[in-house]
Order: structure tokens, then sequence, then C-alpha cells
């Protein structure tokens, strides 16, 4: 998995609970303090996974609660800075999930080695999508809370449910 995921979950951590805080998480996960975060790098997604469920272990959080911190920290903050672009481009968190298939594609097209996440989508009707989620590290929980996040970020009501590994439902308001 990309450095770039790494490094966020990191800020989130430094900032919210301090340098010490994610000093104790990484030295939890078994991983060297010294380990280098970069956001074109490559990481192992068995060390990204290691780290998630040591933040889990070391804040005394479900992974839920985990995927939903990282999920409106990404949305919300981390990613807007880096990618200015799609925040002006979509216009409602409909727009933003609809376009999340084609960002995942073209984010990573310049990264050697990379396999993105792919969405599909099928409304159910006007106002329920349902998204299915597409990759082979079963990062369902992390793709609701970043769902959950688009809502905050457009401050739209809108209801995300977990329906399988491979599937969640989203209700516009
Ligand atoms: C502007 C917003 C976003 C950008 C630029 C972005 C970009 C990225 C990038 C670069 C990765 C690493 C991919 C790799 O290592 O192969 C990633 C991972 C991921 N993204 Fe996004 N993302 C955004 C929003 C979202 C949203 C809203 C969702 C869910 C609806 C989502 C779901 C995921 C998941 C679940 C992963 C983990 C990797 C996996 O499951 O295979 N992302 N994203």
């Amino acid at each position: 998995m990309k450095g770039i995921i790494a490094m966020c979950l990191k800020d989130l951590i430094v900032e919210k609970f301090g340098a010490d805080k994610w000093a104790q998480c990484l030295k939890n996960s078994g991983e060297s303090q010294g380990v280098s975060i970069l956001a074109t790098s490559d990481m192992k997604d068995e060390v990204v996974l290691k780290m998630v469920q040591s933040v889990c272990a070391t804040l005394g959080i479900s992974l839920q609660q985990a995927a939903d911190a990282f999920g409106e920290y990404w949305v919300c903050s981390f990613s807007r800075k880096i990618y200015p672009t799609y925040y002006i481009k979509y216009r409602n968190a409909r727009e933003f999930l609809l376009g999340m298939d084609k960002v995942h594609v073209d984010t990573t097209n310049t990264l050697k080695d990379s396999h993105p996440p792919r969405f599909e989508y099928d409304w159910k009707d006007d106002k329920t999508l349902i998204m299915k989620y597409k990759s082979k590290r079963s990062l369902i929980d992390f793709a609701v809370g970043l769902a959950k996040g688009v809502g905050k970020h457009y401050k739209e009501d809108i209801t995300v449910t977990k329906l399988s590994d491979d599937k969640m439902q989203i209700v516009f308001p």
C-alpha cells in the first residue's frame, strides 16, 4: 500500500494524541520507531495493517472507530490539502463518491505496482446507492469510515451502512 496512507495515520495520531502516543503505537506494532514513511513509497500491506491494529490496541478503540476517525481525517483534512482539485470539482457528497473509482485510478496510475481499490455503483432508488468495493485488502470498514467522512466534509446527513465485506449502502437525504 502507498506510504501516504500510513503518513495520514501518523499525522492523525500525532495531531490528536501527541508524538509520544504515535511512538508507542509503532513500538507496540513491532515496527521500529525509525520506520520510514514516504508518500509515494510502497509499504507492505501487513506493515500498515499491523500499525492500524496497534493503534486500536494502544488507544483501546475498535477497528470501526479507528476507521471512522481515519476516514474523517483523510477526507476533511489530509487529502484536502494534498488533492484540493477534487474538492473543487465535486460539489456534493453524491458527486464525490461517484468520482471515487476514477480518483483512485488517476492518483495511482503514475505509481509503479499500485493496486488501488476500485468501486462499482448500483442505485437501488434515487436516494440509495450501493457501492461495491473491490480490493484484495479487505478494508471495507475503512471504505465505510471514508464515505462517512465525505458526508461530514459536505455537511450532508448521509447514512452509510456496511452490507457485507465488499458492499456498503449510502442513503442521501
Ligand atoms: C480525494 C479523496 C481520495 C483520494 C485522493 C484517495 C486516494 C487513495 C490512495 C492514493 C490510496 C492508496 C492506494 C494504494 O496504495 O494502492 C487509497 C486507498 C484507499 N482508499 Fe482512497 N482516496 C480518497 C477517498 C476515498 C474514499 C471517499 C473512499 C471510500 C469511499 C476511499 C477508499 C479507500 C480505501 C478503502 C483504501 C485502502 C486500500 C484498499 O482498500 O485497497 N478513498 N486512496
